[in-house]
Formats: structure tokens, sequence, C-alpha cells
């Protein structure tokens, strides 16, 4: 398990993060994950339920299927972006650990 940030944690800048995109944040050496879709984020922690390992590029970068779905760069599972639940691949039946967020001011911070 992965560390949870602390309420308030700035995570990113708004204009930091691809649109549409996924990112690691640089909290913790990447341990959370934030999805942006127009003004929205989402926050995850970066770590696949399937072997636990990390959602993300060695440089960071999540993938991002049509916008819409996260697919772990490791064995291909693939998550929806609404509650984190696995759609297919390895990690059928298990689904993201959701990190709260609040965006204000163009910064995200953990809530
Ligand atoms: S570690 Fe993500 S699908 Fe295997």
């Amino acid at each position: 398990m992965r560390p949870k940030p602390p309420a308030g944690t700035l995570l990113a800048k708004l204009d930091d993060l691809p649109d549409p995109g996924a990112r690691a944040a640089a909290w913790e050496g990447g341990a959370v994950l934030l999805v942006r879709r127009g003004g929205s984020v989402t926050g995850w922690s970066n770590l696949c339920p399937h072997a636990a390992l990390p959602l993300t590029l060695p440089d960071g970068r999540g993938l991002l299927y049509k916008g819409e779905t996260l697919v772990c760069p490791v064995h291909g599972a693939s998550f929806e972006l609404e509650g984190g639940q696995c759609t297919g691949g390895p990690a059928a039946g298990d689904r993201l650990t959701p990190i709260p967020l609040s965006v204000e001011k163009g910064e995200v911070r953990a809530a």
C-alpha cells in the first residue's frame, strides 16, 4: 500500500497536467496518480491492484485510452475513471484506490 497525502498537500498545478491525460504527482516518489479531463481531476493510488506495480511509466506518464480508460502499462489491465473499477485484463474484479482531491485556483490538492 502506498501512502496517502495529508489533506491540503499540493499535488500539482492544473496547467501542468495533460488534458486529457494522466500523470504521477511529484509527491512521495509518484505515489498518487492524477487523471485530468478538462477542469476535472481524479486521484488514485499509483498502484495497480493486479500485481502492486505502478500504473505509470518510468517517466511518470499514465496511459489513457480514448481519454476515458486508464490502462496499466505492465500487463494491460484497464480501469474506468469514475469509480476505478477494472473493466478488462488481469485485475478483473478489483478497483483502484481513490485519493480525494480538491481543485481550486488552478491547484490540485489532497482533500
Ligand atoms: S500490474 Fe497492472 S495489469 Fe499487472
